[in-house]
């Protein structure tokens, strides 16, 4: 099957999200921060894709774009066929709400809401959800994330691992079809982060839910079936596993031009 330089594999599946040549400058006082720079990346349906690179090289402004919370500079943001370049705040709210979920590094609960009230939350705003479904539903996500006796637990009467288990169900409760993960697992420890990547990955091969997340730890990254490596705003590599576990790299910017399957010495 062809495979495009963008990760892209044949034609058949759809690309959930598209990022045409976007660029991020942040102003910060009379300096100009160039956040992201000339950025092309396809995510298609059902990828397990890890942003992987040092602090600073534009993880997390990549997955705000992605993610509708942040707006390029330059360039298209494309989600689910539909650009949302030129969109309004709240229909970009709205986009994001019904496609997109999100998981941060530090879980960002409500500190206040039981685990059951988190994962409620995003669906008070959606009214045409009735509350026999909301329960329904949160009941489901809080099972399927293994939380179904600490519905009533709030965030301090839960472990860290507990916690992001909260932030998935909550980000998965609007059926959502694209999850972005900013170092989901870095501030738990390995036993627990590896356990949160199990549970991203059950989720990812049974329902078909696309996973992007990013990660400065290379463990994690070999989690990934699509690796992205950022440097200094640019992506550097992008890599599709192959059915052995290797890498093939359809883009290696660190090489020259020429990706090592192209180099016939590689
Ligand atoms: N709101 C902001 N204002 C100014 N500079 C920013 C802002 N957010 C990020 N940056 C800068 O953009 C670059 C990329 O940051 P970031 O996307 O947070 O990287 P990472 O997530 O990989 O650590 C860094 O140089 C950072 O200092
Ligand atoms: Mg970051």
């Amino acid at each position: 099957m062809p495979i495009t330089n963008d990760g892209a594999v044949g034609e058949s599946k759809k690309m959930i999200i598209e990022i045409k040549d976007v660029s991020k400058i942040y102003r910060l006082g009379d300096q100009n921060v160039l956040a992201l720079k000339h950025v092309n990346l396809k995510v298609e349906e059902g990828r397990f894709m890890a942003i992987a690179g040092s602090s600073g090289s534009g993880k997390s402004t990549l997955l705000n774009i992605m993610g509708c919370i942040d707006t390029p500079s330059k360039g298209q943001v494309i989600i689910n066929g539909r650009d949302v370049s030129g969109q309004a705040p709240d229909e970009l709210a709205e986009i994001r709400a019904r496609t997109i979920g999100f998981v941060f590094q530090t879980f960002n609960l409500l500190p206040v809401l039981s685990a059951e009230e988190n994962v409620e939350y995003p669906l008070l705003q959606m009214p045409e959800i009735s509350k026999e479904e909301r329960r329904e539903r949160v009941r489901t996500y809080l099972g399927i994330v293994g939380l179904g006796k600490y519905a009533d637990h709030r965030p301090n009467q839960l472990s860290g691992g507990q916690r992001q288990r909260v932030a998935i169900a909550r980000a998965l409760v609007t059926n959502s079809r694209v999850v972005l993960a900013d170092e989901p697992t870095a501030n738990l420890d390995r036993k627990t982060g590896a356990g949160i990547l199990d549970l991203m990955q059950k989720i990812n091969v049974e329902r078909g839910t696309t996973f992007v997340f990013s990660t400065h730890d290379r463990r994690v990254m070999e989690r990934a079936d699509t690796q992205v490596r950022m440097e200094d705003g640019r992506i550097m590599k992008l890599g599709l596993k192959l059915s052995d576990g290797s890498w093939k790299f359809v883009l290696d910017q660190s090489k020259g031009e020429e990706g090592p399957e192209i180099n016939p010495e590689a």
